[in-house]
This record gives C-alpha cells, sequence and structure tokens, in this order.
C-alpha cells in the first residue's frame, strides 16, 4: 500500500509540512509506503486548455514532473493533499496540480477500451491503459490551513465545487480546514487540529 501526500505551501517550515508529514508518519506505523511531493518547488506548468489530451488517449503535451507525478498517482492507494488558503481560495500551486489531472478524465476512452483510462505520457509510444475502477478506488483528502479563526468563506469555497470535480476521478474522504494558522508550524501546538488531521490519517490508511 502506498500514500502520497502532497503539500502546496511554499512556506519549508509551514503548517502544511506539519500537516503532511503527521499523515505520512501515520500511514508508515501502519506498514505504508510513503512519498512527499512539494507543489511549490515541482515543475508544474499550468495547463494550456489545447485540449490535446481529448484527442490523443489522455496524453497531456506538456512535459514537465506532472507526468511522472500522473505514473505515481496511479501506483498509490491513498492521497494527502494539504494546502493553504490564499484569498479565500486553495492556492495557485494547489490550483495547477488539480487543473491538470484534467488530463485524467477521458470519458471517451474509458468508452473506446471499455473499462480503461490512459494514462498520460509524453510519448504516444509510452503509454499504458489502466482500468478507470483503479483511480476512483484511490481514496483522497485534502486539508486546507488558513489565517483567519472564521472559516465561512473557505466552507462555501468548498461548496463551490472543486472537490465535486476531484470526486469525479477520485474516492474523496475528507475535506477539512484548520484555522488561525498564520505562524509557520503552529499546527503542531493546536491539539484539537492534529486530533483532526489524525482522524483524516485514519480514514485513509484505514482498510
Ligand atoms: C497571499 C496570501 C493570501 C492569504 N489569504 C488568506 C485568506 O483569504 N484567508 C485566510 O484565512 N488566510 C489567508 N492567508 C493565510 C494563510 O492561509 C495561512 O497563513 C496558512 O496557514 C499558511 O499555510 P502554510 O503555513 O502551510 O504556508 C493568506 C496568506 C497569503 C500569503
Amino acid at each position: 500500500m502506498k500514500i502520497i501526500g502532497f503539500n502546496a505551501s511554499p512556506r519549508f517550515t509551514g503548517n502544511g509540512k506539519v500537516i503532511s508529514n503527521k499523515v505520512l508518519s501515520m500511514a508508515r506505523e501502519k506498514g505504508f509506503d510513503t512519498e512527499f511531493i512539494d507543489l511549490s518547488t515541482a515543475h508544474i506548468k499550468p495547463c494550456q486548455s489545447c485540449n490535446y489530451c481529448k484527442t490523443h488517449a489522455g496524453i497531456c503535451i506538456l512535459d514537465d514532473d506532472m507526468q511522472d507525478i500522473k505514473r505515481k498517482i496511479t501506483d498509490c492507494d491513498a492521497i494527502i493533499l494539504v494546502a493553504p488558503i490564499y484569498f479565500s481560495q486553495i492556492n495557485a500551486q494547489a490550483t495547477v496540480f488539480i487543473n491538470r489531472l484534467y488530463s485524467f478524465f477521458q470519458t471517451e476512452y474509458v468508452q473506446k477500451y471499455e473499462n480503461g483510462y490512459v494514462v498520460s505520457v509524453n510519448d504516444f509510444n509510452d503509454f499504458e491503459i489502466i482500468n478507470s475502477d483503479k483511480l476512483k478506488n484511490i481514496k483522497i483528502s485534502i486539508i486546507l490551513t488558513q489565517g483567519e479563526k472564521d472559516t465561512t468563506d473557505t466552507e462555501k469555497y468548498i461548496e463551490s465545487g472543486l472537490f465535486n470535480q476531484l470526486n469525479l476521478l477520485f474516492d474523496v474522504k475528507d475535506v477539512e480546514i484548520l484555522p488561525d494558522n498564520n505562524e509557520p508550524g503552529i499546527v503542531k501546538d493546536k491539539k484539537d487540529q492534529i486530533e483532526v488531521i489524525e482522524k483524516v490519517a485514519k480514514n485513509l490508511i484505514t482498510q
């Protein structure tokens, strides 16, 4: 079993790092293989809306770290995505990452190959067909960390649909907001928030 932790915060010692480390360390204790991917330093270009993926078996024309990340996603069992809220939305690093997952969403190819998505790579001669159920069996949870104490705006943002899109691809388990976290790493001292992180981790790593 494998879990990947994605952290979208650019702050090296920020709360996102604490949160993703906590989830991954609980997963390791349960025997999971773990991988940490820093979305802030990964080279992920924004989607160009070229729709190349729609006519090329889900292959994204952009040749960057996302090719490798998508391969890793197809081989994992669970994902924790941690991101800060900027201007009442998930930050840019997380947005670019989520946008690029769009190339996974290949309904035409699901029909064409009956039960397979085509995993995106940058070379037409180097692709593999995976069962579309495989992605749907990957559990994903999202933890958002923010500065404000009041979570109303972020709750509205979550309800506005972004995470419904993730649910089209994966099995979304939990979406949590951890407020009042402007100080880098402060979340580690908050018992109530650590309990939320532990609950999210348990839901991801319990069979
Ligand atoms: C550009 C920017 C915009 C922000 N906007 C908000 C906001 O709209 N609401 C909020 O509660 N916090 C906001 N914050 C605060 C961050 O969400 C908060 O510090 C968060 O915990 C940072 O996560 P990190 O420690 O993982 O980097 C903003 C921070 C920055 C840098």
